[in-house]
């Protein structure tokens, strides 16, 4: 009989509105159960299971988070840097392909996280892995990092919390403020299925490209009151009215040479005090960025400011990757049971 086929993780736009923000109430609930110690650190739902670790790039959040949850769950997380294994994108002639390193990893282990540069990267590993494959960041996407995001919003507007303990962020602004990238994208998805309006302000030359915008929009499909994206090159007009304020690096991981051409482009988008009251904020804004930050996107003064949920959203790495009461996507597709609940 032919093996049911695995089901990947490569952006928030693979799941549906339910299964998205089903990870995210998993994943409070679990938070909530284990450190209220109401249910133990470690559950066996990964007992006897390996998770390889393909990062191509460097990593703290997202390396720890995935290490720790494993290990919670009872599996064993194996770690492969770019010069651990024989895997070499664009060195084909000394090194191994995509293909034979997807099939050969995939026949020994339970699942496969990468981080990778390119999207097709990851994409490529998916296509002929017999085990579920989870982005852990490429140049398009960053889901996990949407996942913990939501929680993190979730746990900071508890007015978000319907009784029954469903996501309800109707309403909640997002004004992202900076370069339009991998975070971004999948962050402006998550909005648009919640129904979370998010404006974005980049500067000319550096804002949505058509495609992507296309792929966000049309995440809007089935949703009843799907979130708006708006874009503009103003920092004061994306800010009005938000609830929440959010930035990234201006220059992402294999956009060093770029350095001295971006940080002139991007003057003037530095998220400050200053900058918020301006634009316009709600009063009780907030402030959220993946990490690890570099100090011209954001000023000290909002970083470290009680408005700040950066360590928080960070540990939530952690519990979105453990995500569910016993299991992750992996526990689930060993069982033959749904992927997602
Ligand atoms: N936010 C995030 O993915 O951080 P790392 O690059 O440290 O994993
Ligand atoms: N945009 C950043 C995110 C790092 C977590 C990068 O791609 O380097």
């Amino acid at each position: 009989s032919q093996a049911a086929k695995p089901r990947h993780l490569m952006s928030i736009s693979d799941l549906t509105p339910s299964e998205f923000s089903a990870l995210v109430r998993n994943a409070a609930a679990r938070k909530n159960d284990v450190k209220s110690g109401r249910v133990p650190r470690l559950s066996n739902g990964l007992a006897g299971e390996t998770v390889a670790m393909m990062f191509s790039k460097r990593s703290t959040r997202t390396r720890v988070s995935t290490e720790a949850a494993v290990t919670m769950l009872g599996g064993h997380p194996m770690f492969l840097g770019k010069d651990d294994i024989q895997l070499g994108v664009g060195t084909p002639l000394v090194n191994e392909s995509l293909y034979d390193t997807s099939v050969v990893i995939s026949s020994m282990t339970s699942c496969m996280v990468a981080r990778v540069g390119p999207h097709s990267d990851v994409t490529g590993l998916a296509e002929h892995s017999t085990v579920p494959v989870i982005n852990a960041l490429s140049d398009d996407f960053h889901p996990l990092q949407t996942i913990a995001d939501f929680l993190t919003i979730h746990e900071a507007f508890p007015s978000s919390q319907s009784s029954n303990g469903s996501l309800n962020l109707s309403g909640l602004k997002v004004a992202w403020v900076g370069d339009s990238n991998n975070v971004l994208f999948d962050l402006a998805i998550g909005c648009v299925k919640t129904g979370v309006d998010i404006a974005v302000a980049s500067p000319q030359g550096y804002g949505i490209p058509d495609h992507m915008r296309q792929l966000i929009n049309s995440a809007a499909s089935g949703v009843a009151s799907p979130g708006k994206l708006s874009e503009t090159t103003v920092p004061e007009e994306a800010i009005r009215n938000a609830d929440i304020l959010v930035t990234d690096t201006w220059i992402s991981m294999g956009q060093e040479a770029e350095k001295q051409k971006r940080l002139k482009a991007f003057a003037g988008y530095q998220i400050t005090n200053e900058l918020a009251k301006r634009g316009g904020a709600k009063e009780g804004w907030k402030f959220m960025h993946c990490l690890p930050r570099h100090p011209e996107e954001v000023a000290d003064e909002v970083f470290y400011s009680p408005r700040s949920l950066v360590f928080p959203e960070a540990e939530n790495r952690l519990w979105a990757a453990v995500g569910k009461s016993r299991s992750t996507y992996l526990y689930e597709y060993k069982h033959q049971a749904n992927l997602f609940p």
